[in-house]
C-alpha cells in the first residue's frame, strides 16, 4: 500500500496530509491520514479494516463533489486502482472498469476504439468509481443509460457483491449508495454495455444545432466539450464542484404559479404532475451572480456555481450557500439542496 508523504504532493505549499490537492474546491483542509490505495486488495484491506474498527474514514476519488467543511479526523482513502477489461458479442460492447480510473479518460478512451454513448458525459471530473453514486449525468444522458452492473465491496463483512443496474435505484443525481447503502459500500469495478448499434442524442441545448445526418460521436464530444468550457470553470483555475446545487423538483402547479409571476423561468417536465426546475435560473433572477461572501463567490457564468476565488474558507463556503438557500426559499417558496457532500470531522452531514 502506497502511504502518501509530503513529497509526493503537487502544491509546494501544502502541509502534511493537506486535503487541499484532493478537492477540486481547493478548500485548505487536512486530515489525520491519507492512504492511497492502488490495487483492489489494498483499497479493501484498508478499507474494512477502518470501517470495522470503527475509525473515521472517507473514500476519495477525485474529490470534484465534496466539500470539506472541517479537517478530517481520520484516514481518507484515495481511490486510485486502474484497468479496462473489454469483451463484445454481436449487439454490445461490455467494459468492465477499475473505479480508480479518471472519468474523462474513460470517455476518451472509449472514444479512440469506437464504443459509442458515452460522449455526451465528457469532461465530467472524478472517477469511474463515483459515476454511479449520483447517477452522473449532462447533456440528455445518464450514467445508468449505459450502466451494466456496479461491484462494490460490502465494508461490514468484506464480500464483494455486483448488483445490475435496475437494482442500483438510479434516479435524477441520487442512488441506492446515496440511501440504502450510504457509507456501508465502496464502489470497487463498473460495468458498461454500449450498443454497437449508436443512437447520438442531440436533444439538449447546443446539441440541437448539430446535423442529426452524417453525425459522428467525434462531433458531439467536440461540442460537448466546448460547451462544457465556455459555461464551467476549470477547477485547476478556479476552484469549484461543479452545480453546488440540485434542480429542485416541485409540483407543477407550483410552477405554474411561478410562471404566471416569472414568464422566462425555466423548467422541465420531471414525472408526472412534476417540474425539474433550473436553480441556476432562479439563483440568477434572485440578482446573485457575482455575489460573494470572503473567497467564496456565485461564478459569473453559471449561477449554479459557487466558485473559491483564491482564499475561500469552508466558513465562508457554508455561509454563501446559506444565504442562496435563504434567498431563493424567501423570493420563489423553493428550498435548495446541496449537490456535493459536506464533509464534517467525522463524515458526512447536510448543508
Ligand atoms: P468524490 O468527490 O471523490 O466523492 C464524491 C462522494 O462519493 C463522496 O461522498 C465519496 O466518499 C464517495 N465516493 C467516491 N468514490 C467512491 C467509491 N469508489 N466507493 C464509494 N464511495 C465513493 N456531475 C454530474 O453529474 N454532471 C456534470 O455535468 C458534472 N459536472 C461537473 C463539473 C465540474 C467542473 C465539477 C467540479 C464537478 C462536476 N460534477 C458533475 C460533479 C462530479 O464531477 C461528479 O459527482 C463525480 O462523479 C464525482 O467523482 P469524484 O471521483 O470526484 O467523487
Ligand atoms: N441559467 C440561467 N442563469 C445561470 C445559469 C443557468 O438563467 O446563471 C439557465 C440557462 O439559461 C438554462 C437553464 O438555466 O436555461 C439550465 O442551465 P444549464 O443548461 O447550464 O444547466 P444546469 O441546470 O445549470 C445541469 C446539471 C449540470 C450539467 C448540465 C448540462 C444539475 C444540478 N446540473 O446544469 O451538471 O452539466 O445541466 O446537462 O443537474 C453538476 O451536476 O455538477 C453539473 C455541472
Amino acid at each position: 500500500m502506497a502511504f502518501w508523504t509530503p513529497k509526493d504532493t503537487p502544491m509546494q505549499d501544502c502541509s502534511p496530509y493537506s486535503l487541499k490537492p484532493y478537492n477540486t474546491f481547493a478548500l485548505a483542509r487536512s486530515c489525520r491520514e491519507l492512504v492511497h490505495a492502488t490495487t483492489n486488495e489494498q483499497l479493501i484491506e484498508v478499507s474494512c479494516r477502518l470501517y470495522q474498527a470503527h475509525e473515521p474514514m472517507l473514500i476519495l476519488g477525485g474529490g470534484s463533489n465534496v466539500i470539506f467543511c472541517a479537517d478530517f479526523a481520520g484516514t481518507v482513502v484515495l481511490v486510485e486502482t486502474k484497468g479496462i477489461e473489454v469483451s463484445a458479442d454481436a449487439e454490445n460492447h461490455y467494459l468492465s472498469v477499475a473505479a480508480g480510473e479518471n472519468w474523462h479518460d474513460f470517455v476518451c478512451f472509449c472514444l479512440d476504439n469506437g464504443f459509442s454513448g458515452l460522449e455526451n458525459l465528457a469532461l465530467i471530473p472524478g472517477t469511474v468509481g463515483a459515476a454511479p453514486i449520483q447517477n452522473i449525468g449532462a447533456y440528455g444522458v445518464e450514467i445508468n443509460d449505459f450502466c451494466d452492473w456496479v461491484e462494490y465491496v460490502e465494508l461490514q463483512s468484506g464480500k464483494l457483491i455486483r448488483l445490475r443496474a435496475d437494482e442500483c435505484e438510479f434516479g435524477y443525481r441520487d442512488s441506492i449508495f446515496k440511501r440504502q447503502l450510504l457509507e456501508k459500500a465502496l464502489i470497487t469495478r463498473v460495468g458498461f454495455k454500449l450498443p454497437k448499434q449508436w443512437l447520438p442524442k442531440l436533444e439538449y441545448g447546443p446539441l440541437k444545432a448539430i446535423n442529426v445526418a452524417g453525425v459522428t460521436p467525434r462531433q458531439v464530444f467536440d461540442c460537448i466539450c466546448e460547451t462544457r468550457q465556455s459555461k464551467l470553470p476549470d477547477p485547476k483555475v478556479l476552484g469549484n464542484a461543479g452545480s453546488f446545487f440540485k434542480n429542485p423538483v416541485v409540483d407543477s402547479t407550483q410552477f405554474d404559479v411561478l410562471a404566471e409571476i416569472y414568464p422566462n423561468i425555466v423548467g422541465y417536465p420531471h414525472g408526472l404532475g412534476k417540474t425539474k426546475v433550473a436553480a441556476g435560473w432562479l439563483i440568477d433572477n434572485a440578482g446573485l451572480k457575482g455575489f460573494k461572501i470572503g473567497g467564496a463567490a456565485v461564478h459569473d457564468k453559471q449561477a449554479l456555481v459557487l466558485v473559491n476565488t483564491g482564499d475561500a474558507t469552508s466558513k465562508d463556503v457554508l455561509t454563501l450557500a446559506a444565504s442562496i438557500v435563504e434567498k431563493i426559499e424567501q423570493q420563489f417558496g423553493i428550498r435548495l439542496e446541496a449537490e456535493p457532500r459536506m464533509i464534517d470531522a467525522n463524515g458526512e452531514r447536510s448543508l
